[in-house]
């Protein structure tokens, strides 16, 4: 399926009337700007596109993987075998389960786009920014010496409420995270691992929280990242106890 396609789907479907522009064309991804039919409650929607994943660049997704359970024999044997209903079925899972990940998040209050729609390899989601332009990622952002503490502490926090509720990031970093209007905005989590299965969520997690504390050390904040991963870990096994 192409974004266009994918576009028409949503349309048929009655949740955009409007392609306003594409918004980003990149390795993995296409993200579409949509104008909204105002029942979803916004006025405009990104569109998000997966590539097929033999274009797609996205390396050891074992890592991400590992753990995850199949019900299904048929399903199962394809995906094994790389079968074209295997490869099928893998594409759409990537989809389902970013969009699983987002509606967790979401209810949970944590600072993603609320996700409206998601059809075979294709998301319908909030979209950051305006008319005009798009919200940058934090990356291309520089913060005032009085915001990035508490921008720091908002993305930790939202780290540990997202680990409350079993997801793992396991892809954060300035390149996903929005950044508009004073609030960061969590994007892309496709390779979210749940830490109750997936074997290598501990280190998925203490990559995420060293990726952001590195990037805020340009502000002059020194962070303890491992002792924070250890923490945050530790608060997740012991919280049933
Ligand atoms: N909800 C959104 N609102 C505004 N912009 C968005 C939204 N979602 C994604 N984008 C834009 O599209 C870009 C790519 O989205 P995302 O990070 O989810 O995909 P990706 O897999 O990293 O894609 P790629 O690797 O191809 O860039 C983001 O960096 C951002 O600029
Ligand atoms: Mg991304």
């Amino acid at each position: 399926m192409s974004a266009n396609e994918a576009f028409d789907h949503f349309f048929s479907e009655g949740y955009v009337t409007d392609l306003v522009r594409p918004l980003k064309s990149g390795k993995e991804a296409e993200v579409i700007l949509c104008r909204a039919n105002p029942a979803t409650g916004a006025e405009l929607l990104a569109l998000k596109m997966y590539r097929p994943r033999d274009r797609r660049a996205f390396r050891n997704d074992h890592l991400y993987k590992a753990g995850r359970v199949i019900l299904n024999g048929h399903d199962r044997r394809a995906v094994a075998k790389k079968t074209r209903h295997g490869r099928a079925f893998d594409e759409a899972w990537w989809t389902f389960h970013e969009w699983e990940a987002l509606q967790t998040l979401h209810e949970a209050g944590a600072d993603v786009p609320r996700p409206v729609a998601a059809s075979e390899g294709a998301l319908l989601m909030e979209y950051v920014g305006d008319e005009a332009s798009a919200a940058p990622q934090l990356r291309q952002v520089t913060l005032s010496p009085s915001e990035a503490k508490p921008v720091l502490d908002r993305l930790l926090w939202n780290v540990e409420l997202a680990l409350r509720h079993n997801v793992v990031h396991a892809d954060l970093s300035a390149f996903n995270v929005l950044w508009w209007e004073g609030r960061p905005t969590i994007i892309d989590l496709p390779q979210a691992v749940d830490p109750r299965s997936n074997p290598n969520a501990s280190e998925l997690l203490s990559r995420d929280v060293a990726n952001i504390c590195t990037y805020f050390e340009r502000y002059g904040l020194r962070s303890r990242p491992e002792e924070l991963a250890r923490g945050l870990w530790m608060g997740f096994l012991f919280a049933d106890l």
